[in-house]
């Protein structure tokens, strides 16, 4: 096969508030990621997802957008961008925006004026809806941050639809004039040079048309936050989405089909895995890549794991390409998830599946999630229902980058607090140690991009038994071979006939494993990738 660029890629997804300040304002921003972009081709990323960075009330911290078509003034600007995009192209770097088509902020002009009379042009490009006969909402339906989704609007008299917060309404997508105000939206940055977007939310992007009630989850438990009472069958996934992302489609394919280069979209879509195929494209092709969340969630054995991914394959239609995300700005992170040990094979697992792998800023520190005492709560997540742990402020922690004040991230106070051991734990003590898990990132990275067989090449299970799971992945000549150990005792690792003689290439642990004759000892939370000669 020939590749292309995002088959081969490692994304990074950069949390913009978090990353870099360069004026002072506690707050990162362009000209703060501008200045980082040596440190990320130095880490051997190949493309960059920026979280929102337009104009927004920030009530969810750019996800409410009030105008899509410029940058915040906490970010920077439209100049700042166009030189961030041109000095991350100059090394290589491709750039992806976070797009959110579901909903705009209720600043936004468009709802104001839709707000405004249920006789404005724009009343029909929101989800508006008479009260129920007693006077409540329209239907069921729960906002996925707690409460009704429906919010009344005491100037017109009816009900809008919100699926998150009541400063988040929804758009109309079967409304043509959306669909086309949205599109020209992708082309604006099209035009301006960035090689795709990161869709917030696409599987909610199309309501049923009679809105009925949702039903009941059986699953549900207190503690699990109040939208998984129902199951979002009607509100969620359905099938007319599947022609607005070919729509979308379309227009990034146009791009590279005038020779001006391939431009790609990822889904930002959490569904079990039968129906997240659908959104590869059914009758049409959709987005390139349906974000695949499995190891964010799953059960970390060696068992589940590999069921998880043989099974994934399995399920790809014929050319899906498969991508893997190991961490995000909404849930925990990485290292709390499984803890330092843990944390490493998962960056082996993760850099060495078949397919695009996306890595959340800070897990290639081994961040962990950082305690946020209530009075420094600033997520509306956390707020509107504390204390379940759903908060995502512990994961969108400041970027530290050495021992100077504030880790080098600001001159001010940030915006959130830094981790208790960033003293130690930043990049630029890190770079310096051979055994940290940044050092670790590297090698892997370096690696990934050495060896074909690790990004395109063929995968195939080895074995799996007790705490040890062994793939294979082959391209062309190339065979290697990963190990990966998710338990605590030591197993033995009998070489298999073809990998007699291998290589050991990488391993999570700074020394040399021991090798007998016939077999590797591969220690408590080890992982190894292996050259066959
Ligand atoms: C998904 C985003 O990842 C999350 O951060 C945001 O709060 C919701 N969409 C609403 O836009």
């Amino acid at each position: 096969m020939t590749a292309l660029w995002w088959q081969t890629a490692v994304i990074y997804q950069i949390y913009p508030r978090s990353f870099q300040d360069s004026n002072g304002d506690g707050i990162g921003d362009l000209q703060g990621i501008a200045q980082r972009l040596d440190d990320l081709t130095g880490l051997g990323v190949d493309a960059i997802w920026i979280s929102p960075i337009s104009p927004s009330p920030m009530v969810d911290f750019g996800y409410d957008v009030a105008d899509y078509c410029d940058i915040d003034p906490c970010f920077g600007t439209l100049a700042d961008f166009d030189g961030l995009l041109r000095q991350a192209h100059r090394r290589g770097l491709k750039v992806l925006l976070d797009f959110v088509p579901n909903h705009t902020s209720d600043q936004h002009p468009w709802f104001v004026e839709s707000r405004a009379a249920k006789d404005n042009p724009k009343r029909d490009w929101y989800i508006w809806r008479d009260a129920a006969a007693d006077g409540g909402a329209p239907n069921n339906w729960i906002s996925d941050f707690g409460g009704s989704a429906w919010q009344w609007d005491e100037i017109t008299g009816q009900y809008y639809y919100h699926a998150f917060l009541k400063e988040q309404p929804d758009l109309n997508w079967r409304h043509p004039d959306v669909q086309a105000a949205m599109f020209d939206v992708m082309r604006f940055w099209f035009d301006r040079g960035v090689d795709g977007f990161r869709i917030d939310v696409l599987w909610h992007m199309v309501k049923a048309a009679d809105f009925p009630d949702n039903p009941p989850n059986p699953d549900y438990r207190p503690g699990m936050g109040e939208m998984h009472r129902l199951l979002q069958l009607h509100s969620t996934d359905q099938p007319e989405v599947h022609g607005i992302a070919s729509a979308m489609r379309d227009i990034a394919d146009s791009y590279g089909a005038r020779g001006l280069g391939e431009r790609i979209l990822i889904g930002e879509i959490y569904l079990p895995v039968d129906r997240l195929m659908h959104y590869y494209g059914l009758k049409r092709p959709g987005v390139h890549l349906p974000f695949n969340f499995q190891l964010i969630d799953m059960k970390w054995d060696a068992r589940t794991l590999a069921a998880a991914i043989t099974d994934y394959e399995a399920a790809l239609p014929r050319d899906g390409w498969p991508n893997w995300v190991l961490g995000n700005h909404d849930r925990p992170r990485v290292a709390t998830r499984l803890g330092q040990a843990q944390a490493r094979v998962a960056a082996v697992l993760l850099l060495t599946l078949r397919g695009t792998p996306t890595l959340y800023y800070g897990d290639e520190l081994g961040l962990s999630d950082v305690r946020i005492e209530p009075a420094q709560v600033k997520d509306p997540r956390e707020l509107r229902e504390p204390g379940l742990g759903l908060g995502r402020d512990p994961v969108r922690t400041p970027m530290p980058w050495d021992g100077s004040d504030n880790a080098g991230f600001s001159t001010a106070k940030p915006w959130l607090p830094l981790h208790a051991d960033w003293r130690t734990r930043n990049v630029a003590r890190m770079t310096d140690d051979p055994g940290s898990i940044l050092t670790l990132y590297r090698r892997l990275l370096a690696l990934r991009h050495e060896h074909p067989a690790l990004s395109i090449g063929d995968f195939a299970l080895v074995s799996v038994e007790d705490e040890l799971l062994i793939y294979a992945r082959r391209h062309e000549s190339q065979l290697l071979l990963v190990a990966l150990n998710f338990g605590e005792r030591p197993h033995r690792l009998p070489w298999p006939d073809w990998a007699h003689g291998g290589r050991l290439l990488l391993s999570t642990h700074e020394d040399t494993p021991l090798a007998e004759h016939d077999a590797l000892l591969l220690r408590s939370h080890e992982a190894v990738v292996l050259e066959a000669r």
